[in-house]
């Protein structure tokens, strides 16, 4: 790896995708949380909408403003050699992801984005992640909801495990919140594209090279009552788990051998039947076209939950985790995950990545992997809660 020098470029961190719902939630939070002296910028398709978002903005007069479109790769390239780090919002990433990523891997710019999509980060791996790691660009996929809670929950809760022995840790998702138009399209868009996921989760572990002596694993939880929780436990089978065994594998601290299991968790069994019901209903609508059509004009892109639906909207995250005769419980918890949350998240971690002394890292990294300490910092000081509930 030779990172590239990147400190002469105009801005520190280009926020691509500021116009839409999560967009302007999260160069509100910038605007309002940046740093003096950051240099940054909000880039999208149309500089009509850009300067009127800006316009809106307190205290955002020197921000600058960038055009560029995902149908044009020229444009992306100038993004990325503008830039020390991008932080991009435009989803569904499967679909406008890969030729930024592609611009930032050749340029050595740190790319962040609010991906949950498995097969885009199966895929970003496998195209990119080799000419990332030589031009030290870090590709950090996942840095909302999806997935910082999970990941730098459970790397908060190893570390208060003893080191150096097999360590198992179950997490426990409780949501209360509604989604927008983006997050609903990005998840139609993944349930209807099974094969091309399994194809690119196959085409990943071909490649991907397993740490020599330790093993990390998180199989499929079975549907239980979850004693220690208080609530039905449901497997999740989402990115998450993906992000944080990919932690694991790279970091020693998670020991010689780690297991972790995700799960919901649903306090009363109807509305577990009912929501398990739900997504499979959807899973199987989303396979027919037509359906898939329909579905798609429910909520638009660029809608999502109103202010005051959010502000009644939280998240809590626990963890049961056990190792060497020790057995800690802990929790991750804040307010609306979607939006809110999710865009306090994403704009830290791009200021983390900007502007933080993080450990070497390049390639596609996890947020744990890329800046664990330094992110965990930010959004306890930003107001998200990591607590330790309970030692034995
Ligand atoms: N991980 C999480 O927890 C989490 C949470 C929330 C959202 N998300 C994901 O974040 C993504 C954004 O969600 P959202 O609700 O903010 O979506 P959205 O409101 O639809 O915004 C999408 C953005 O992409 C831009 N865009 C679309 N086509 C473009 C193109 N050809 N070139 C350049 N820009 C283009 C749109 O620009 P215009 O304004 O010009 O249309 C808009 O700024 C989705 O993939 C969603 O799944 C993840």
């Amino acid at each position: 790896m030779s990172r590239q020098n990147t400190a002469g470029r105009p801005y520190d961190v280009v926020l691509f995708g500021a116009t839409g719902f999560v967009g302007e939630l999260t160069a509100e939070y910038l605007a309002a949380h940046a740093p003096d002296g950051l240099r940054w910028a909000i880039a999208g398709r149309s500089t009509e909408k850009l300067r009127r978002l800006r316009d809106r903005l307190p205290a955002a007069a020197g921000v600058g403003v960038l055009a560029a479109d995902v149908s044009d790769p020229a444009s992306l390239r100038e993004l990325a050699v503008h830039a020390r780090v991008v932080a991009t919002t435009v989803g569904p990433y499967v679909r406008y992801g890969d030729a930024l990523v592609a611009a930032c891997a050749e340029a050595g710019t740190d790319c962040l984005d609010l991906a949950g999509e498995p097969e885009f980060v199966d895929l970003t791996y496998v195209r990119h992640h080799t000419r990332a790691r030589e031009t030290g660009a870090r590709l950090v996929h996942a840095c909302g909801f999806d997935s910082v809670p999970h990941d730098l929950g459970v790397y908060f809760t190893v570390r208060q495990l003893p080191e150096g022995v097999p360590l198992t840790v179950d997490g426990f998702v409780s949501v209360d919140a509604a989604f927008s138009g983006g997050t609903f399209a990005s998840a139609l868009g993944q349930f209807a594209r099974g094969r091309q996921l399994r194809a690119a989760a196959l085409e990943r572990r071909r490649r991907e090279p397993r740490p020599a002596g330790r093993r990390a694993v998180t199989p499929t939880g079975a549907p239980r009552f979850a004693g220690e929780v208080g609530a039905w436990a449901l497997p999740l089978p989402t990115v998450d788990p993906q992000v944080v065994r990919r932690s694991a594998r790279a970091l020693d601290r998670y020991g010689p051998d780690f297991r972790y299991r995700h799960y919901a968790a649903v306090r009363h069994l109807p509305v577990a039947v009912g929501g398990a019901a739900a997504v499979g209903a959807l899973v199987v609508a989303a396979q027919v076209p037509a359906a898939r059509r329909l579905l798609s004009g429910w909520l638009a892109p660029g809608e999502g939950p109103s202010a005051e639906r959010r502000a009644r909207s939280r998240f809590s995250v626990r963890f049961v985790g056990e190792g060497g005769g020790r057995r800690v419980c802990t929790e991750v918890s804040g307010g609306d995950p979607g939006y809110g949350e999710t865009a306090k998240m994403f704009a830290e971690a791009a200021l983390c990545l900007a502007v933080d002394d993080l450990p070497p890292t390049a390639g596609q990294v996890t947020t744990a992997v890329a800046m664990g300490d330094a992110l965990t910092g930010r959004l306890r000081a930003a107001g998200i809660r990591f607590r330790v509930a309970a030692t034995r």
